[in-house]
């Protein structure tokens, strides 16, 4: 019965090692299945010392269960089911502690072995653990562009010093590059974490964090923070937008180049839309390039047209969700800073059509 247990538990143990990276290959965030350099050297890492430990879980399992069925007291537990099982056993037992096994307390070949076998353990795992810690924390090689992660409450800011680019939820970077990541907080404790790309690391208020990754294959690979960090510590999403380089340095150059219109009546709205955003509150909270809205309490909108989702990974980037997004910020994400603005429909209409050109 016992063995059985432990054989469906070793089996159970087994099984749930092998059978995620088959099924969960394609989940968006299984940190298995690298896309850069950083995540794949953690990655094998953790196999590394995942396999040593399923190791020595079975082999000191294995041991445990054969001792167990091996050297089971057959003769008492036959006896106890018989009348006059107590007396049976205690002569059963009598009889035991005439033939003690061999007492091996103080013995040095088996002191030895189980000093010496931990102890190489320990250095194969320490040799790559060394080895890996010094090239994550060294400056990546290549041309490195560079990142200013900020976490608010309950967003993501994202900071380009040397383009001059601001963004929020959705960082593109180029592929085949290094990303060189500033990692900082605004208000509590958040934690970056791009399954895919990289490890964890806090974004701690009054503390400044470094840490790398680089995309090697272009695609959206999603992200989250990490830490408890409020109401909305679960709808704080990001995305790592990785470009061909070409298309990359095409963003970047169009970045804060203003509205993208195909019509003159879209001119219109679209013109209108802006002064809504720049005499009413939405100035006050988030900047937009080239226009008199330079707010940072909230996100940059400046390519906003061009992101995939909104408020943070919450809703799909479309004109309706864009609409009753701003209309009652609160029906979406209750908690969330952003306030009511009280837009008329037509007011409503044309700032979403304002934001939807910013791309
Ligand atoms: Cu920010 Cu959890």
């Amino acid at each position: 019965m016992k063995s059985a247990m432990w054989r469906g538990l070793i089996l159970g143990g087994l099984l749930l090692a092998f059978l995620p990276s088959q099924a969960a290959m394609a989940a968006p965030q299984y940190w298995l299945d690298p896309a850069g350099p950083v995540a794949e050297m953690q990655g094998r890492l953790f196999l590394l010392t995942l396999w040593i430990m399923i190791g020595i879980f079975v082999t000191v399992s294995g041991v445990l269960v054969y001792t167990l069925v091996r050297f089971r007291a057959k003769g008492a537990a036959a006896a106890g089911s018989a009348p006059g099982g107590a007396a049976a056993r205690r002569e059963s037992a009598a009889a035991g502690e005439q033939d003690l096994p061999p007492q091996i307390e103080g013995s040095h070949k088996l002191e030895l072995v189980w000093t010496l076998i931990p102890f190489l353990l320990l250095i194969v795992i320490a040799i790559p653990t060394v080895r890996y810690s010094f090239a994550l924390a060294a400056d990546p090689e290549g041309d490195p562009i560079k990142v200013r992660v900020v976490g608010h409450q309950w967003w993501w800011e994202f900071q380009y010093p040397e383009l001059g680019i601001v963004t929020g939820n959705e960082m593109r970077i180029p592929v085949g590059r290094p990303v060189e990541l500033v990692i900082e907080s605004d208000d509590v404790i958040h934690k970056f974490w791009v399954p895919k790309l990289a490890g964890k690391m806090d974004a701690i208020p009054g503390r400044v964090n470094r840490m790398w990754f680089q995309a090697d294959e272009p695609g959206v690979y999603y992200g989250q923070c990490a830490e408890m960090c409020g109401t909305h510590h679960a709808n704080m999403r990001l995305r790592v937008v990785a470009l061909p380089p070409a298309e990359f340095e095409q963003w970047a150059d169009n970045w804060g180049r203003g509205p993208v219109v195909t019509s003159e009546a879209e001119r219109q709205a679209v013109e209108r839309g802006r002064q809504v955003f720049e005499t009413r509150a939405c100035f006050g909270c988030h900047s937009i390039e080239g226009t008199a809205a330079r707010g940072v309490a909230g996100p940059n909108l400046t390519d906003i047209g061009l992101r995939t989702t909104l408020a943070a990974g919450i809703l799909e980037n479309t004109p309706e969700n864009l609409a009753r997004w701003i209309d009652d910020p609160q029906s979406v994400k209750p908690g969330a800073l952003m306030p009511r603005v009280g837009l008329t429909d037509s007011e409503l209409n044309d700032v979403v059509a304002y934001l939807r050109s910013l791309r």
